[in-house]
């Protein structure tokens, strides 16, 4: 199996810390037990009556909710932190006020038990989330990375040799998803409510347009996407409306144009690298509607789809726990001050 091959250098169990943005997460990755316990806070109703995250409140939330997570998962486990082999916390990219409550605590805790702590970079270990599952896939892949704050295809060669091959010019999938969902009057956060409301609704009822697909490339762009609801919104205003059955039409109508833009970059990017598999990750890889048509588009060209348990595709602490544990195999450098960058490139990674 490639994931024990990866492995095969093994430094003992490790807690992994995820703090980059309104989600606080703990989770201890044994690579030889395999996912020992995970628990997550999610901050949704902190930000709520804001209708987005907060950074200020978001850090000060991450610090009173952090230490209990990690005592919880510690107990859970049935492990004391000095008998870990490592620390692993996110160290972007993402809010900077967020991701030093996980960088301090990380190093802070590795320190007094003894122990080295690692900075891992959050979109890696989304990438590397399906790796959590019982049937994971095989290097090479490509990875369709989208989530609140990035949109990525990424073709993933092999443990830590990652080549960006398109990315969103404006807002993210997970942005306009949220975006969208405000103009429809939905709840915080507007991803999950969008994607329950467009089950009622009629995808093909306004025709939306599918942003960059007839560019060659595999950019995206969604900000576009988000103007069109925009307008048919303040028509359907003039006629008094818009009602129930035009807010589940224009839902699933929004839906299936970004659906069909990420089906049709991702399998472009199949195409273009030759490889044989894809994983989806990242909090809109959630979507019910997104995993289906890239299923049924991919398993027409024989190739095979991927993705992690929904808890792993949105924020967590299992997938930075197991890249922490991969990357200390492979012979990472342990962080000898505390790692926070907002701003990270992927393929810079090493
Ligand atoms: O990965 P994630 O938890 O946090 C970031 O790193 O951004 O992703 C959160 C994003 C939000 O924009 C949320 O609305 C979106 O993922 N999301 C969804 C679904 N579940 C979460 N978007 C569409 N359909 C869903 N089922
Ligand atoms: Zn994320």
């Amino acid at each position: 199996m490639e994931l024990q091959k990866n492995l095969s250098k093994s430094t003992g169990p490790v807690l992994g810390i995820e703090s980059s943005c309104d989600e606080t997460a703990a989770a201890v990755y044994d690579p030889e037990r395999g996912l020992l316990a995970h628990a997550v806070y999610s901050q949704i109703e902190l930000h709520a009556p804001y209708g987005g995250v907060v950074p200020e409140l978001a850090s000060r939330d991450h610090l009173r909710r952090l230490l209990p997570l990690t005592e919880k998962v510690l107990a859970e486990a049935g492990l004391s932190g000095p008998e870990l082999g490592a620390v692993a916390y996110t160290a972007g990219p993402g809010l900077i006020g967020a991701l030093l409550v996980g960088a301090t605590t990380g190093m802070g805790l590795a320190m007094a038990w003894g122990i080295p702590a690692l900075g891992i970079h959050h979109m890696e270990a989304h990438l590397l989330a399906p790796l959590l599952e019982s049937d994971p896939p095989e290097f090479p892949f490509v990875a369709l990375l989208v989530s609140g704050g990035h949109t990525l295809l990424v073709d993933v060669r092999s443990f830590g040799v990652y080549e960006v091959l398109g990315q969103t010019l404006d807002d993210a999938a997970g942005e306009a998803f949220d975006k969208t969902a405000k103009l429809l009057d939905l709840p915080y956060p507007g991803g999950p409510a969008l994607a329950r409301l467009a089950e009622a609704g009629d995808p093909q009822r306004f025709r939306l347009p599918r942003p960059m697909l007839k560019r060659p490339g595999l950019d995206f762009s969604f900000s576009g996407l988000k103007t069109a609801v925009m307008l048919q919104v303040r028509e359907l205003e003039k006629q008094g409306g818009p009602g129930e059955v035009d807010r589940a039409d224009l839902a699933a109508s929004f839906q299936a144009a970004v659906v069909d833009t990420l089906v049709a970059k991702s399998l472009r990017a199949i195409e273009q690298t030759g490889h044989q598999r894809l994983i989806i990750a990242g909090g809109v890889g959630a979507n019910q509607s997104l995993r289906e048509q890239l299923h049924l588009a991919l398993d027409a060209r024989g190739a095979r789809v991927y993705y992690p348990r929904s808890a792993f595709c949105t924020d967590n602490a299992a997938m930075v726990a197991l890249t922490g544990a991969l990357r200390l195999a492979a012979g990472a450098t342990p962080s000898l001050s505390v790692e926070a960058r907002p701003r990270w490139e992927l393929g810079a990674l090493g």
